[in-house]
């Protein structure tokens, strides 16, 4: 029998409801399979500022530098949201992404065949949609100095943040990039705002460099604005996309909703060398947090993706994936992926009806 040891941080907000259902669905496929989990369950965001003072004790950081990987849920929710910069919840994650040396992000979209109408896409701009987006996620923008408050000339005052990439950060992450589009169709799209930013044009020179050790794969440069509207005119389009920290977070939200829920994305965040990050791609949805309503898929097909990456849990992965395909084609659907006059057996009758009426409200709105 094989063990691995998690580091469970369920955060915030919905962060913790969908935690324990993918522990739940983790514990299930490995007695399944003759995997065991050891599971360390560790505060992270605004639940660590309330229990030590920081949003990422050094405890939680240690805990998961020496597990095989690391299953995250959410942070963040309104109460925190005045605090200082550096005792944020969102500081906490960044600090964690930092601290793993978890560089690339992988985000993938696939519009699965079950929820083609819960797409605010036309069905035959939705179906068959499969793309992955490569997140450069340490660097940029969130991470670039100098940044802070300070005072202009006409001492009013001032934002500021720095968008910088070193060659070694591109090179890295442009590598994972081209990798997983060798795995998939061939084809990767560096999205990037080589028109206007000094990082982005170093981006392109580096990518455009790199493609000459991947012959077999079909290279093109996107400017990032006419991405996000390309992402919505022909989703088709695109196989691998490659981009970096914040132009990665801004388009797989806009991918998830061709799949028909951010509920529905998961995510791998991988170093060089070292555990793993998986979290789904949502927040901590503050809105729905406490009543039952989350969508726990985003985080299930994150414990696939994690046995998949980290484990090397092939069989276990696929399971969990099957189990998902399965679970929808009964019918049941959370409210975020539920469509009017399409599905017809609900988990609770109760909730879909007050969604209905919900629905049915804003449309008269
Ligand atoms: P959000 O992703 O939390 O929510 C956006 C909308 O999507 C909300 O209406 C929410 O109800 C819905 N939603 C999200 N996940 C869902 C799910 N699993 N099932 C059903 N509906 C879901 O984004 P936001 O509202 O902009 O941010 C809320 C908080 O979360 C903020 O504090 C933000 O900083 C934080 N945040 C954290 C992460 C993370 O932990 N990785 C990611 C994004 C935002
Ligand atoms: C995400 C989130 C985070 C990000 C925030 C909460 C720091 O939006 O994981 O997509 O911007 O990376
Ligand atoms: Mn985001």
């Amino acid at each position: 029998i094989k063990h691995y040891n998690i580091t469970l941080l369920p955060g915030d907000g919905i962060g913790p409801e969908v935690i324990s259902v993918a522990k739940d669905v983790l514990t299930l496929t490995g007695s399944q399979q003759g995997i065991k989990f050891r599971f360390e369950e560790m505060p992270i965001g605004g639940a660590a500022i309330d229990l030590t003072g920081v949003p990422l004790p050094e405890e939680t950081l240690l805990s998961a530098k020496k597990s095989d990987a690391i299953l995250l849920g959410a942070i963040g929710g309104y109460k925190w949201d005045n605090l200082e910069k550096h005792l944020k919840p969102e500081t906490g994650l960044l600090q964690i992404r930092e601290g793993l040396g978890v560089f690339a992000n992988l985000r993938p979209a696939t519009v699965l065949p079950q929820l083609v109408d819960s797409s605010t896409l036309k069905k035959e701009v939705a179906e068959g949609v499969d793309l992955m987006v490569v997140r450069e996620l340490t660097g940029g923008i969130y991470f670039g100095k100098p940044r802070g408050f300070g005072k202009n000339d006409k001492g009013e005052d001032i934002g500021f943040n720095t968008e910088v990439y070193a060659t070694y950060e591109i090179d890295r992450i442009a590598r994972v990039a081209f990798e997983t589009a060798r795995k998939r169709r061939g084809k990767l799209c560096s999205v990037d705002k080589a028109n206007v930013l000094e990082a982005s044009m170093l981006w392109r020179k580096r990518v455009t460099m790199l493609a000459s050790e991947y012959p077999d794969i079909t290279l093109t440069h996107m400017y990032v604005d006419n991405a996000a509207m390309q992402l919505v005119r022909d989703p088709k389009q695109f196989d691998t996309i490659l981009t970096n920290n914040i132009f990665g977070d801004i388009l797989s939200d806009e991918a998830s909703m061709i799949t028909g829920s951010i509920g529905m994305l998961p995510s791998a965040s991988i170093s060089e060398s070292g555990p793993g990050l998986f979290e789904p791609i949502h927040g901590s949805a503050p809105d729905i947090a406490g009543q039952d309503k989350a969508n726990p898929l985003a985080t299930i097909l994150s414990v696939a993706m994690l046995l998949r990456y980290a484990l090397q849990e092939e069989n276990a992965a696929r399971i969990i994936e099957n189990a998902v395909l399965d679970t929808l084609n009964k019918g049941f659907r959370t409210g975020d992926i539920f469509s009017i006059g399409k599905c017809k057996i609900y988990k609770e009758e109760e909730k879909v009806s007050n969604k209905m009426a919900s629905m049915q409200e804003d449309i008269a709105d």
